[in-house]
């Protein structure tokens, strides 16, 4: 199984957006996938259902790591799509945590969800590189890094980047896939020059090609609880996620990681 982080050191920037659909694209490739809610928040469970808040999840199983695995995994209508919702979070974890607490017990996790036959693990995260995030960061094979294209946003690089190296120092097998440009808005100039600004300022590999436009389908997907290739008019957004799931498999190929091109 290969497990993948979305984080990012701010919140509002489309990590929950990016990584429903993300997951959503590899369950329809056929790889067996499994979307963890690690946000004490629980955003994926909310957008997934109203009841998420009595589901049995990830913060259930660091309290209590007897729980088994099937206890956590919801299913979906496809077959290759399975959630774990965060589950009740102390309000000490839900501050952050402090970073290394939990890593035995996300170690002990991702085994489990490895052992129940998953070839994919995507965790959404709270915003910041500390604390529970931290944890499931340094025990992931990958981080991908979500960055709104505002000019804002180019501010944050530095301590990104600084944020990185302090990650990579305790994993040191932590492959980067990089940053992914969300909420891009075409139509305006400050949007797109933040785009390029963001290009420049970090090494091209670090940068992923595809780039998630700002649409408002994704709000109308989110309050509707699904991916947005589901909806009626989502086939073309639901094209972005492809194409960002096709660079993300080629990133991860050379460790070894062959999810749509098996056989
Ligand atoms: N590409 C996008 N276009 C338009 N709205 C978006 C897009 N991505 C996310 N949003 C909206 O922005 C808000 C924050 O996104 P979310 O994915 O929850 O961010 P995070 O998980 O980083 O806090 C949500 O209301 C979401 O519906
Ligand atoms: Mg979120």
């Amino acid at each position: 199984m290969i497990s993948i982080a979305i984080s990012s050191q701010k919140g509002g920037v489309g990590k929950t957006t990016l990584s429903i659909n993300l997951a959503h694209s590899f369950a329809r490739a056929g790889v067996k996938t499994l979307l963890v809610d690690a946000d004490p928040q629980g955003s994926v469970g909310l957008s997934l259902t109203r009841q998420s808040r009595l589901l049995t999840g990830f913060y259930d199983y660091l309290a209590d790591p007897g729980i088994p695995m099937e206890r956590l995994i919801v299913p979906t209508r496809l077959e290759t799509f399975s959630l774990v919702a965060s589950g009740q979070a102390s309000d000490y974890e839900a501050s952050g945590g402090t970073m290394g607490a939990h890593l035995a017990r996300v170690r002990a996790f991702l085994r489990s969800a490895a052992t129940s036959g998953f070839e994919l693990c995507l965790i959404d995260t709270a915003a910041g590189l500390f604390g529970v995030t931290g944890d499931v960061i340094t025990s992931s094979d990958a981080i991908l890094i979500p960055q709104q294209a505002e000019p804002l946003g180019i501010r944050s690089v530095p301590k990104l980047l600084e944020g990185l190296n302090r990650l990579r120092v305790m994993n040191p097998r932590l492959s980067v896939l990089g940053v992914c440009l969300t909420m891009v808005q075409n139509d305006l100039a400050e949007s797109r020059e933040a785009a390029v600004a963001l290009r420049q300022l970090l090494p091209a590999e670090m940068v992923l090609q595809t780039q998630i436009p700002r649409d408002g389908l994704f709000v109308r997907a989110s309050a509707r609880g699904l991916p947005i290739g589901v909806l009626e008019d989502g086939a073309g957004a639901q094209v972005v996620f492809d194409s960002l799931r096709m660079e993300i498999e080629a990133k991860l190929e050379p460790n070894g990681g062959q999810l749509t091109a098996r056989g």
